[in-house]
């Protein structure tokens, strides 16, 4: 790491004295090694206009760079400031049967007792609370008694303006308008979106960290472009759908249909396109992210692809988002950017292929070492445990939940 940044280092100043050294040229000068610059006679002029956005795009990856500290993921602690930040507001006076007595309109109720795990018969989406329960239940063994409001809804439930009191609602995603306690999703084990290519639903991150970490092609054999496939969950996606429409050599990203698709209104007035495994996802160099309902859990595994994750907007959040630093594991691009200014950003990376090579690089050794299954097992542990530390009650068994 040291040693890469001060290789950068060397190729900002290089950069700069040439920049500076051809500004009364008509050559831009953007080129950040020696190879590089020897074919600048060729540049068009129509990239001069980008110099100062590329600038800006430099300085934001030396400073992030060098402010970086990689995270010691000894017991999953690249991760653990968000439950402390989470629980903060019950520490002082701990968690009341009141505050689960109103909570409980938020999600579904379990309760841990005697080591049992206990859940209300109904549950929304049983898929979803089948992939709560498969990391719950190993954990029965150490986990004292406890009332648990598991939310398996997209949405978070706690709004920190209008929700006076203080409610307990364990969530997957929310975003800094909300209180609700994040929990690794479900769909690390099932549960996940149901799309034609995986019917059965998204989950099994275990598998799919092998499966696509194995498809990851190199480098260099990777198409040099931008790629998106999803639905329309929300209309932020359209600037690149958009931009692909003018651009199709710089950009491929279109609209699939979703279980609401009636016509193609749906897909941005196109036909919409096929669905693209996740391995395939792996032939483009760059792949852009966006929100969906809430976070997408496209996310985490566009990583795998040792391509460089383009990740739109930044108030959805998982538990494992914060340890994930902009312009060194991802590029973080505006939410509502327009068509040009996705495009500056992604002629930025074609430019500078070893910038592009290493974010991406990091990025993939980030989730690789850090979101194992072994840390999303631990993050659940260490959770669970200190909110049930915060009980200030005796739990009491309701009868009307079955066990699970
Ligand atoms: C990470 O933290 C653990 C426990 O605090 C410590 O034993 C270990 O040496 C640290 N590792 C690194 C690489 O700093």
């Amino acid at each position: 790491m040291i040693s890469w940044n001060m290789d950068l280092r060397v190729v900002l100043v290089v950069y700069l004295v040439l920049n500076v050294g051809e500004i009364n040229t008509s050559d831009d000068g953007i080129c950040v090694a020696k190879e590089q610059c020897v074919g600048s006679e060729e540049s068009d002029v129509g990239k001069s206009h980008y110099t100062e956005d590329f600038n800006k795009y430099y300085n934001e990856i030396e400073s992030s760079l060098a402010a970086y500290v990689p995270c010691n993921n000894t017991n999953c602690n690249c991760h653990t400031d968000v439950l402390k930040a989470d629980l903060k507001p019950f520490k002082t006076h701990g968690i009341t049967r009141e505050m689960i007595q109103r909570a409980k309109q938020y999600g579904t109720h379990y309760q841990v007792i005697d080591h049992k795990l206990y859940r209300q018969q109904e549950c929304m989406f049983p898929a979803r609370c089948a992939g709560v329960e498969h990391f719950v239940k190993p954990l029965l063994s150490v986990l004292p008694d406890m009332d648990l409001i598991v939310n398996c809804r997209d949405w978070p439930q706690v709004h920190r303006h209008w929700s006076k009191e203080k409610t307990p609602v364990f969530s997957f995603s929310k975003t800094s308008e909300y209180l609700d306690i994040m929990y690794p999703a479900w769909a690390f084990w099932e549960g996940g979106p149901a799309i034609a290519l995986y019917p059965t639903g998204l989950g099994r991150w275990d598998l799919h960290r092998k499966r696509i970490t194995a498809a990851s092609a190199d480098w260099e054999s990777k198409e040099p472009k931008a790629f998106f496939r999803g639905s329309r969950t929300s209309d932020e996606r359209d600037a690149l759908v958009l931009l692909s429409r003018s651009q199709p050599s710089l950009v491929d990203a279109q609209y699939t249909k979703n279980q609401a698709w009636k016509s193609p209104q749906d897909t941005l007035n196109a036909e919409p396109a096929k669905e693209v495994t996740l391995e395939e996802h792996c032939r483009y160099r760059f792949l852009f992210n966006f929100r969906g309902v809430a976070a997408s859990f496209r996310f985490k595994h566009l990583f795998l692809c040792s391509s460089l994750v383009f990740h739109v907007g930044d108030e959805w959040q998982e538990f494992f988002y914060p340890a994930l630093k902009p312009w060194v594991h991802y590029v973080p691009v505006p939410v509502r950017s327009s068509p040009q200014e996705l495009e500056k950003l992604i002629r930025f990376f074609q430019e500078n292929d070893e910038l592009a090579r290493g974010i991406a690089q990091r990025g993939y050794q980030h989730i690789w070492n850090n979101l194992r299954m072994a840390d999303i097992e631990c993050y659940w542990k260490k959770l669970l445990k200190r909110y049930g530390k915060l009980i200030r009650y005796t739990v009491e068994r309701d009868v009307s939940l079955i066990e699970v």
